[in-house]
């Protein structure tokens, strides 16, 4: 998504400015253009040679510095720019910014920017929570401009509190998914897809419980690629692995929760993805308390679980529905049956004796199956490119339904 897209960063002289180099290098490893504007408080902290280097351009610090006579440097810096990051951003630069303060190169570069921003206020918790500051941040967001809240912990005054900036992978998270927002172009563009992943658990008793192997990398891995494709994501989790940014995070354990949250959201949905492992059974007892062990035998009673995504292939009206088969043999067989009886569109289907392929591998290789087509293999690849794969040719068949 950052790929090519030009970047203009201002860094404004905070402490944490120091943070802005490994910023810019993740912008840069992500693909993009990056020119940095520094004000004259941040050179304080960091050089601009260190950023020069990094984003392998030259750093803007002075206003009046011309160097190409074609151009008035700010304003074709502005106009340049596909997406402007202010971080960290002062609470005197927040003012500034409010209030259409142009006294500097950053300020007035900033003045000039039509591009979306996206600021990162980092400051101490006392000026990040003073009125005039809360002011200056609802009227920059009353302009359009994003602002990434910052985190809470140890402030370089040596105590607790708001004010700390993020960590740079957050950064550019948030930016990624400020551009995927504005960009109308993306194929997923206001559809709705809701994703279930991770292996369910299903209590015996407070401590014990029934699972499976499943890491939910896979089902993790379509909600980023389709958020990246301009999707409403809402990821119905049964994984501990850290949430993807920019989509609607819901933790759950059992099938049970997992097909309420499911089903909750349903009726809107344009494609539905079980990705997720779910227990075919269940314990028919949970004991309140834990069980103590006294008999050599201990018999527990299982009862089956709802088939999450036959239910809702029973419902189906528009829906596009995606499931995935696990297979050890005969995949073909097992999936194509998959297809019918749990009336999907489409089945992914993966060999899980492989190796480098299924549960909780960060790679896979899958067959999709899809009624009346041919089946598509795709060889081994990262879960990530298995995601775009599968999305890509689910979005062709919906396009020619
Ligand atoms: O029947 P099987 O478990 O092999 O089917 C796999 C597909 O069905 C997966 O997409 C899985 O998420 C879904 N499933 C479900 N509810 C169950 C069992 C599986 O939705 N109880």
């Amino acid at each position: 998504m950052l790929h090519n897209k030009r970047i203009t960063l201002f860094i404004t002289g905070g402490i944490a400015s120091y943070k802005a180099a490994e910023l810019t290098r993740q912008f840069i490893k992500a693909g993009a253009v990056v020119r940095v504007v520094m004000t004259d408080n941040a050179q304080k902290f960091i050089s601009p040679l260190t950023l020069q280097v990094l984003s392998k351009n030259k750093v803007y610090t002075d206003t009046f510095d011309e160097q190409d006579a074609e151009v008035v440097s700010h304003i074709h810096l502005a106009d340049s720019t596909d997406l402007t990051v202010i971080a960290p951003a002062t609470a005197n630069m927040i003012a500034k910014m409010a209030n259409g303060i142009a006294d500097d190169m950053s300020s007035t570069t900033l003045l000039a920017i039509t591009a979306p921003k996206l600021i990162v206020p980092a400051m101490n918790v006392n000026m990040l929570e003073h009125p005039a500051t809360q002011s200056n941040l609802k009227k920059l967001q009353s302009y359009g401009d994003t602002i990434l809240d910052p985190d809470t912990g140890f402030l370089a005054e040596g105590y607790e509190g708001k004010g700390r900036m993020p960590d740079p992978y957050k950064i550019v998270e948030a930016a990624t998914s400020l551009l995927i927002e504005r960009d109308e172009s993306l194929p997923l563009k206001n559809k709705k897809v809701i994703i279930a992943a991770g292996g369910t658990k299903e209590r015996i008793d407070p401590v014990r419980y029934i699972t499976n192997d499943s890491s939910g990398k896979m089902g993790y891995s379509l909600a980023t690629v389709a958020r990246n494709l301009g999707a409403q994501v809402t990821l119905v989790s049964a994984s501990s692995i850290e949430q993807p940014f920019g989509v609607t995070f819901i933790a759950v354990e059992s099938a049970r929760d997992m097909q309420e949250q499911m089903l909750k959201h349903y009726e809107t949905a344009d494609i539905v993805i079980m990705a997720a492992a779910v227990s075919d059974y269940r314990s028919k007892e949970q004991s309140t308390q834990k069980i103590k062990k006294s008999s050599d035998d201990l018999e527990l009673v299982l009862e089956k679980n709802p088939d999450i995504l036959a239910g809702m292939g029973k419902d189906k009206k528009r829906q596009f529905l995606i499931g995935f088969a696990a297979e050890t043999n005969d995949l073909e067989k097992y999936a194509m049956d998959k297809l019918v009886r749990k009336k999907a569109d489409m089945i992914v289907a993966n060999d899980v004796s492989k190796q480098d392929a299924g549960f909780n591998a960060d790679t896979n290789e899958v067959i999709i199956f899809q009624p009346d087509r041919e089946p598509i293999a795709i060889d081994l690849k990262s879960k990530d490119e298995i995601a775009f794969d599968i999305l890509k040719i689910a979005i062709k068949t919906i396009n020619e339904k």
